[in-house]
């Protein structure tokens, strides 16, 4: 089949979120916010879970069209969400792939449901696929779903990227029918990771455990099975964002941020509810700094911004309910009649609201103990003042840290170190920040969703040179 420039382009995740208009929405995730970027002006269908749940499975397709994306979603039953989205995605795959072995889950009925579901949407969205088009499915929740497409005929071009870090493989070897999963990764002509930590993790894992060669170009051989994997990070939508950030609702937001500040600088943090994201450390650093630094007192706060997320989960209400703990014993222990030091907030915002309150921060604390790249951390780059800029706090375990090296880039596991680079950041300065700064937005800028879209479906469309 040739595949040209006019491909169609199906893409296919777990969550749809179509773009909302005006100011975006609220708790999105990084996949929703970027795929809606790729798809927008490219014809195409989004498919995916409806986020509904019916008695009983029909395949009924919910056709959509707003803002330039045609989506095409499905309701599952409640024991799929149980099993596949609550269960193998989010108590399985998820902890063990974000480095947390303590949290997964192995239950033979998630894996059970895993498949079930992924063979649903394989069923479904079967007629939906032209014979020109190009097929791109996303994320941990669907890595079996090209095997199951294959299965049923399709010999279109299929993709996969991964959006979340691929753990080492010594790590994954304690994911019962691992080598099952992997081997449902060879259905795809090109897998993509986010960084090239996690592309040399796969490659491990091929070569040690199945026996598996790469060639100079990037191309993986199993037996007689071959495919292309390549490291392809993702970027934010770096023109609509600055866009956003000139807006009228994010000028509001940053104006009305600085008069709430009283002259104190802030320090921002923005992320879902999620153990991965480090704000246990976070919040813990923070406190050192506070222990350490009476004259900062009175002078600086953080606002924390976690709207709630995959709230079924044990582990999810277990961070949340400790986090509500540190916060107050933190306020209890620091705060006088004038100031609190920590604004816990477990809400969403529009996105023009969120670039405007970014902009208004001198410092964005990204601290993930692992996150497959992070696109908080570039957006609050994208957001800053150019003759004025704050500076990134950045993770070391951040997918992003591979590209933002000109952040303040720390260990999220240390307070001390969260500690210090704050107190940096807080004193830097103009100077290096603006170097800092302008090191950071060089690679935003060039390397945004538009060239992420591009570079993986160049490599799909197998014009791409070789990816290293
Ligand atoms: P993840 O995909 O794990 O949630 P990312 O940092 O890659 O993490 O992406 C998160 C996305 O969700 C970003 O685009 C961010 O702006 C958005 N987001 C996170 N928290 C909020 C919030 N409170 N309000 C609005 N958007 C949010
Ligand atoms: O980017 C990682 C990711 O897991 C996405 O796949 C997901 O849509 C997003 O985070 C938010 O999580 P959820 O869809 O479970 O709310």
């Amino acid at each position: 089949m040739e595949c040209g420039a006019m491909s169609r382009l199906i893409i296919i995740s777990n969550r749809v979120q179509p773009p909302t208009g005006e100011g975006g929405g609220g708790n999105q995730g990084g996949l929703a916010v970027a795929l809606s970027a790729a798809l927008r002006e490219s014809s195409g269908i989004w498919f995916g879970w409806s986020g509904e749940t019916t008695d009983q499975f029909t395949g009924h397709i919910n056709l959509q069209r707003a803002f330039g994306v045609t989506t095409a979603t499905i309701d599952l039953e409640e024991q799929d969400v149980d099993e596949y989205y609550n269960g193998y995605a989010n108590r399985t795959l998820w902890p063990l792939f974000h480095y947390r072995m303590d949290l997964a889950e192995f239950e033979s009925g998630f894996a059970e449901g895993y498949e079930r579901v992924n063979q649903r949407f394989a069923e479904t969205l079967e007629p939906l696929i032209e014979s020109d088009d190009l097929v791109w499915v996303h994320d941990y929740h669907m890595v079996p779903l090209g095997q199951y497409l294959r299965d049923r005929g399709i010999t279109n071009r299929i993709g996969f990227f991964l959006h979340i870090p691929w753990p080492p493989y010594r790590l994954l070897l304690s994911l019962p029918n691992h080598r099952q999963l992997v081997e449902t990764l060879f259905a795809y002509d090109v897998v993509g990771f986010q960084t090239r930590d996690s592309l040399d993790s796969f490659r491990d894992y091929v070569r040690q455990e199945m026996g598996g060669s790469v060639a100079e170009d990037g191309r993986i051989t199993v037996g007689d099975r071959s495919m292309m994997a390549i490291h392809c990070p993702i970027g934010i939508d770096t023109a609509n964002f600055l866009e956003a950030t000139q807006s009228t609702a994010a000028r509001y937001a940053y104006y009305r941020m600085r008069q709430s500040s009283s002259g104190r600088e802030m320090i921002i943090g923005v992320d879902r509810l999620d153990y991965s994201k480090g704000l246990e450390e976070r919040f813990l650093g923070y406190e050192r700094l506070l222990q350490q630094r009476e004259d900062l007192h009175g002078e600086v706060f953080l606002l924390q911004i976690a709207p709630p997320s995959r709230g079924d989960v044990q582990s999810y209400q277990e961070i949340r309910a400790s986090l509500d703990a540190l916060s107050g014993r933190i306020n209890g222990a620091y705060a006088d009649v004038e100031w609190v030091p920590i604004r816990y907030v477990n809400r969403g915002y529009p996105r023009d609201r969120l670039a405007g309150i970014y902009r208004a921060a001198k410092v964005g604390l990204v601290t993930p103990l692992r996150d497959g790249m992070n696109l908080v951390a570039k957006e609050y780059v994208a957001a800053q003042d150019p003759e004025d800029p704050g500076i990134l706090i950045l993770s070391q375990f951040a997918g992003a840290a591979e590209q933002l090296t000109q952040a303040l880039l720390i260990n999220p596991y240390s307070p001390e170190d969260i500690a210090d680079a704050i107190a940096r950041a807080l004193e830097m300065p103009l100077d290096e920040r603006k170097a800092r700064w302008r090191a950071c937005m060089d690679n935003i800028e060039a390397e945004d969703v538009l060239w992420w879209r591009k570079r993986f479906t160049d490599a799909l469309e197998g014009v791409g040179q070789s990816v290293e």
